[in-house]
């Protein structure tokens, strides 16, 4: 355009050009670059501006005045452009960046409670709206009250059922049911009032461990639930009646329930009650092994030693005692073929409860 003759007449189609080039010009990029060749120190617009000079004078203020109103026209027709492009372009860069909320969610793993303790929970509701405080009483025992206040003496054979977990201090061991509670509970009532001790009525909950090989049926710890009343004129009648009612609040108003005679060194007599399988209803199935009957706890009137041992005295006192394991009643109730299940910590068994 250098080569150019400065007349009015080429600033006109200079501009014309410039404001087409402009109306295409799409991006900042282009923009810019319009702007350079235009109205840039090198663009042809200031360019021609320059070159006034070479005019005939009288020419000369008629083509500044104009010139100037060109350079006003391109710069605001510049701006505008500007405009409508940043617009343009900001609105591309919020299309491109937005969050699609119709995408699902990533979920969150969500914790839960471990059946046993659910399982738990439920006992404790039961017994708690039958009157009986939960008492907590230690996992790690002596066997002192592990066995022998509970009247097994050193090498009762009955102690072979209930191998154990010894500590380095001497006769320190792992509870293996939560009997000894029952000692601890009686103790705790008579220091209160040793003269006129008052009745009992106790669940005591916790986690038992014994000896065992581990295998799909026996693992070294469960949970236990024990129950306790000592009080006067306390029955096997009143024993019968309160397990009966246990077992219709916890399988159901239609449960049936039976009592087998058994032995345990710290109740006499001694029972274990079963319920009418939940899972045939009776019929006989693998579940109940055919017998249509499930065990589900040992029981009996408290032994008049082990009352005298918890310091009330049995020729006032009488009191019953049953135990119940937890696992065991899931496994039955959710047909679970493995106890290791329960503390093998895989989240894809504990996820089902
Ligand atoms: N402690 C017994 C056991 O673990 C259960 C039991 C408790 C039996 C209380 C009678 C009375 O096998």
């Amino acid at each position: 355009m250098q080569d150019q003759s400065v007349t009015i007449q080429t600033l006109e189609r200079l501009t014309t050009e410039a404001l087409s080039a402009l109306e295409s010009a799409a991006d900042s990029k282009a923009l810019e670059s319009w702007h350079s060749a235009y109205l840039g120190r090198r663009g042809s617009v200031t360019q021609m501006l320059r070159r006034v000079g070479e005019l005939p004078k009288e020419e000369r203020p008629a083509f500044g005045r104009r010139a100037n109103e060109i350079k006003v026209e391109l710069e605001a027709a510049y701006e505008a452009q500007a405009g409508v492009i940043r617009a343009a372009e900001m609105e591309k860069t919020l299309a491109e960046g937005a969050i699609d909320v119709t995408l699902p969610g990533r979920p969150v793993a969500r914790g839960r409670l471990h059946p046993s303790t659910q399982i738990l929970r439920r006992i404790y509701q039961i017994w708690a709206d039958m009157g009986f405080q939960i008492y907590r009483s230690r996992d790690v025992e002596t066997d002192e009250y592990n066995f022998q206040l509970l009247n097994f003496p050193p090498h009762h054979p009955a102690r072979e059922m209930q191998d154990t977990f010894y500590t380095t201090d001497e006769d320190v061991l792992l509870r293996t049911h939560t009997s000894p509670g029952q000692i601890r509970a009686m103790r705790e009532a008579v220091a209160k009032n040793p003269d006129n001790p008052p009745p009992i009525r106790i669940a005591l909950p916790g986690m038992c461990f014994r000896s065992e090989q581990i295998t799909a049926r026996s693992e070294v710890q469960f949970n236990q639930v024990e129950g306790l009343a000592v009080g006067i004129d306390i029955t096997f009648a009143d024993l019968k009646g309160t397990l009966v009612d246990f077992a219709r609040r916890m399988f159901g108003q239609n449960a049936r329930t039976r009592f087998r005679a058994s032995y345990f060194p710290f109740t006499e007599p001694s029972a274990e009650m079963d319920v009418e399988c939940f899972v045939c209803g009776g019929e006989g199935c693998s579940v109940c092994k055919q017998s249509g009957w499930l065990e589900i706890l040992g029981c009996g009137m408290v032994h008049p030693i082990v009352l005298q041992n918890g310091g009330y005295d049995p020729r006032r006192y009488t009191g019953y005692a049953f135990g119940m394991g937890l696992e065991r009643q899931l496994m039955l109730r959710y047909k679970i073929d493995d106890i290791r299940y329960f503390w093998g910590n895989d989240a894809r068994f504990l996820e089902q409860f």
